[in-house]
């Protein structure tokens, strides 16, 4: 196995290259966008405690798992997958969860794609002054109106995707570094403004106390959607890590940049959460509000502050930028493997791809507005419909995407690659790229690899279909 080369497609120039990218892909509009909406609706303080058991427990394993895949045999996922599978005597057909893993990937990247258009416009919107001394219903009424613009969506949309695609066709381990060493500690700062302004409201206890203090009852509720979410947030399930752990130098340890990378993220999630609720107490907004609870409460924050119209611009610019340093890392694995496996250009895979992820994307633009009322899976008085016109229930498209994507394939993917790495490839493998001195701790992460994750998704997955 070529373990000490570089990939065809380059590396990271150092160890800490490699931080930034995942980091960078890590924290984006998972942290900031959808960790404080998921926390609303699934009851607060129960689905944190949830999601952190579910980072430690299975994100993390799975998350080394990946990443070592990636960096022992330097190539995208599928055909990394298929080759260590051969040279251990295995069926090749491992590489078909990566596959699969890497066409989920995609489908996250069409809404993904859309959410972060969303930012691009409160760029534009934040900056005019647009939000400047709104009160609750206004921002609502405000963010409501770009929603139901199918075309305004659209526009933003194309501009993210395009975005996105720019920087994959000229190759991720250029170029990247450089936006990501000054920006992300600048989102953070910015985050820690914001947690200044949330201490100013007079809700700030009311708002810990949401996102720390659990029902018990409803613990059971959101265990799927924090499983899933874990592995959403920290990137993991798709191949992105082990895209970007083929990227890595051999030389550096890999246990323990890992979890710097996920420390960072949760971290950022839980700034974002601690920051949020407060602004969304003191203006009487619904905490299980959903998708749309960020966009409404930050303006608020932003518009009642001196200065606000600047730090809501800059801050922003910033959750675009996380949001396409985590948008590249999505369509780079299937790009890798295309170019492995057929003979086009790195630009024109990137074009083509960026094209269908593009036109997926186009059904959650319209899923908020002139489809809203098409509704998948409805279950009605005890008849089941596939689909459904103006149901009660149900999901719309954007719904079936994120359900299919982050609940049922981001666990099943972590399922396979944590089993891949931790009874496939074997022990000697995982010693050698892990590269952690303490045995107690080598001993401790495969516990973790080889047990405690699998049966922690399987486990949840059944508790699910028992509830
Ligand atoms: N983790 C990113 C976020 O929180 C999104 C993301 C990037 C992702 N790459 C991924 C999610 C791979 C799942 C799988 O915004």
């Amino acid at each position: 196995m070529a373990n000490d080369q570089v990939s065809v497609h380059g590396g990271w120039a150092s160890r800490w290259v490699f931080i930034l990218a995942a980091t960078g892909s890590a924290v984006g509009l998972g942290s900031i966008w959808k960790f404080p909406y998921m926390t609303g609706i699934y009851g607060g303080g129960a689905f944190v405690i949830m999601f952190l058991v579910c980072i430690a427990l299975i994100g993390l394993p799975v998350m080394l798992a990946e990443t070592l895949i990636g960096r022992r045999a330097r190539q995208s996922p599928a055909n990394a997958m298929r080759d260590l599978a051969v040279a251990a005597a295995r069926s090749p057909r491992w590489s078909w969860a990566a596959l699969a893993g890497m066409v989920n990937a995609l489908l996250i990247l069409s809404f993904y794609s859309v959410v972060g258009g969303w930012s691009l416009d409160y760029i534009l919107g934040v900056g005019r002054g647009d939000f400047q001394g709104v009160d609750g219903p206004k921002a609502g009424a405000l963010f409501g109106a770009l929603t139901s613009d199918p075309w305004r969506m659209t526009l933003w949309h194309t501009l993210f995707m395009v975005l996105s695609a720019w920087v994959i066709a000229k190759g991720v381990v250029n170029g990247l570094e450089k936006t990501l060493r000054i920006l992300m500690p600048l989102l953070f700062v910015l985050l820690l403004l914001l947690l200044g302004y949330s201490m100013t409201t007079g809700h700030f206890m009311e708002g810990l106390h949401f996102m720390f203090h659990f029902d018990t009852s409803r613990l059971m509720e959101g265990l799927l959607p924090a499983m899933g979410h874990a592995f959403f947030s920290l990137s993991v399930g798709v191949g992105s890590l082990m895209i970007y752990g083929a990227y890595m130098p051999k030389s550096s340890s890999l246990g323990k940049t890992v979890v710097a990378v996920a420390l960072l993220d949760t971290f950022v999630s839980l700034l974002a959460g601690v920051a949020l609720f407060p602004i969304v107490f003191a203006a009487g907004l619904n905490p299980g509000e959903g998708p749309g609870l960020m966009f409404v409460t930050l303006p608020l924050a932003f518009g009642s502050v001196t200065m606000g119209q600047i730090v809501g611009l800059v801050f922003f610019v910033l959750v675009a930028i996380a949001a396409w340093t985590s948008a590249i890392s999505l369509l780079e694995p299937m790009v890798a493997y295309l170019i492995e496996r057929t003979r086009l250009s790195r630009v024109w895979v990137t074009v083509i791809l960026a094209f269908i992820c593009w036109l997926v994307g186009l059904g959650t633009v319209l899923s908020f507005n002139l489809w809203e009322q098409a509704k998948f899976f409805v279950s009605e008085a005890g008849h089941f419909h596939l689909y459904q016109w103006g149901a009660e229930g149900g999901l719309n498209f954007f719904g079936v995407i994120d359900f299919l994507t982050s609940r049922i394939m981001l666990p099943l993917g972590g399922l396979f690659f944590v089993v891949f790495a931790a009874w496939v490839m074997g022990r000697e493998q995982v010693r050698d790229e892990l590269s952690v001195r303490s045995p107690a701790l080598f001993a401790l992460a495969l516990f973790l690899m080889r047990y405690v994750a699998p049966l922690g998704i399987l486990i949840v997955f059944a508790a699910q279909f028992w509830n």
